[in-house]
């Protein structure tokens, strides 16, 4: 029996809604640009730190130019973010919103998230591209991607390193104290294996990635140390050369998904770790159906980065292209199939963007 045909017609109010719905994204949109040059020129942390001021008080305080500055505090006004006071000309940042939006704001500084929007923009015609004859972006296409990189895991790992990430192992501590072999891959700037190396000297620490250009950021940051070393290569074949039960912890933060062979990696990891050694993985947070993740609190976020990054990277070295979105299920699918045979998903109350796998052989 053939179904009566659907009415199409469009419900006027759920359409108007739905029309509704798309402004305010238009708006937050160009907001989320704005956010960024607020973050990078310093004007979110100059405003924090001055009573209700003019724009040019707020141009001459930040060393910027005032007719651009006047033009951001306008998307600044008509968002919200900012306070005009007509009465006196001035403009205030509340501390409310400064706790979201200025470097003091630590870990809370959405300033910092905000940049991979113009990141992303950068390469939108390129994408485009992919859409149309497939293939991908390759890494240096994108404007300052190793940059925000570090200033996103700087703000999202190192601010916990300590207080929540190194616990979630219990004993790492005491072991990283006594003296261990550590392996970070994927590391790009470095930010997290050089703060391990200054508070565990007695540990020694090797960073692998891609990027020279990261590498050598990593390098650079270093001196002085003499317990790490960074080193440039591909991991696609880690399988192949990885040096058999030579570490005692691996770790990958956000690295595994846009690997072009993540699970050569993974079997990489599973050889080169100790027996009794345990690997640190975090990574993003997910289902793998995106209709069960209509509720992630990133959840457009996410796909986003995947579709125009993660996933786009990985098949600009001919990868598998897993994207960010991969999902837990598919996470321990891959581990399972390098060897590991006990893996622990945890997770911490202040990320919500991702899972933390504490695996063993
Ligand atoms: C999302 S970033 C994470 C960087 C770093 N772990 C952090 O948290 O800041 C992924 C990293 O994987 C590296 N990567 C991608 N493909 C790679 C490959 N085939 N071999 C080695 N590293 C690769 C990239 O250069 C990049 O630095």
């Amino acid at each position: 029996m053939i179904e009566a045909a659907t009415d199409l017609r469009p419900d006027p109010t759920r359409a108007a809604e739905f029309a509704e719905r798309l402004l305010t994204a238009l708006n937050d949109g160009a907001l989320c640009l704005m956010i960024s040059i607020g973050h990078r020129t310093g004007l979110f942390d100059t405003m924090a730190a001055m009573p209700p001021s003019t724009a040019s008080e707020i141009a001459g305080r930040a060393r910027l130019n005032e007719r651009y500055v006047r033009e951001w505090l306008g998307a600044m006004v008509t968002s919200g973010v900012v306070r005009y006071l007509p009465e006196s000309g001035r403009y205030v940042l509340p501390p409310e919103h400064a706790a979201s939006l200025t470097r003091a704001a630590g870990a809370d500084n959405i300033g910092v998230f905000a940049q991979y929007i113009g990141t992303l923009g950068g390469v939108e015609t390129e994408i485009v591209e992919c859409f149309r004859n497939g293939g991908g972006v390759p890494y240096e296409k994108y404007p300052r991607f190793h940059e925000v990189m570090a200033e996103d895991s700087g703000q999202s790992v190192l601010s916990s390193l300590e207080t929540h990430i190194l616990p979630l192992v219990p004993g790492l501590v005491a072991r990283l104290e006594q003296g261990i072999d550590v392996l970070d891959l994927g590391c790009g700037r470095g930010l997290i294996l050089n703060r391990l190396a200054r508070l565990f000297p007695t540990s020694r620490f090797t960073g692998i990635d891609l990027s020279s250009d990261a590498i050598a950021f990593a390098s650079a940051e270093s001196a002085g140390l003499d317990n790490v070393e960074f080193i440039a290569r591909d991991l696609s074949d880690f399988d192949r050369w990885a040096a058999p039960a030579a570490y005692d912890l691996v770790t990958t933060f956000d690295a595994i998904h846009d690997q072009a062979r993540p699970l050569n990696v993974l079997k990489g990891i599973y050889r080169t770790l100790k027996d009794d050694g345990v690997y640190v993985m975090q990574d993003i947070r997910g289902t793998g159906h995106a209709h069960k993740d209509a509720d992630h609190p990133l959840g457009t976020l996410l796909y986003t980065v995947s579709c125009m990054h993660c996933m786009t990277v990985s098949l600009a070295q001919g990868g598998e292209g897993l994207g960010a979105m991969w999902g837990e299920e598919k996470a321990r699918e891959y581990l399972e199939r390098a060897g590991f045979r006990a893996v622990e998903t945890k997770r911490l109350e202040h990320d919500i963007q991702n899972n933390w796998y504490i695996v063993r052989k």
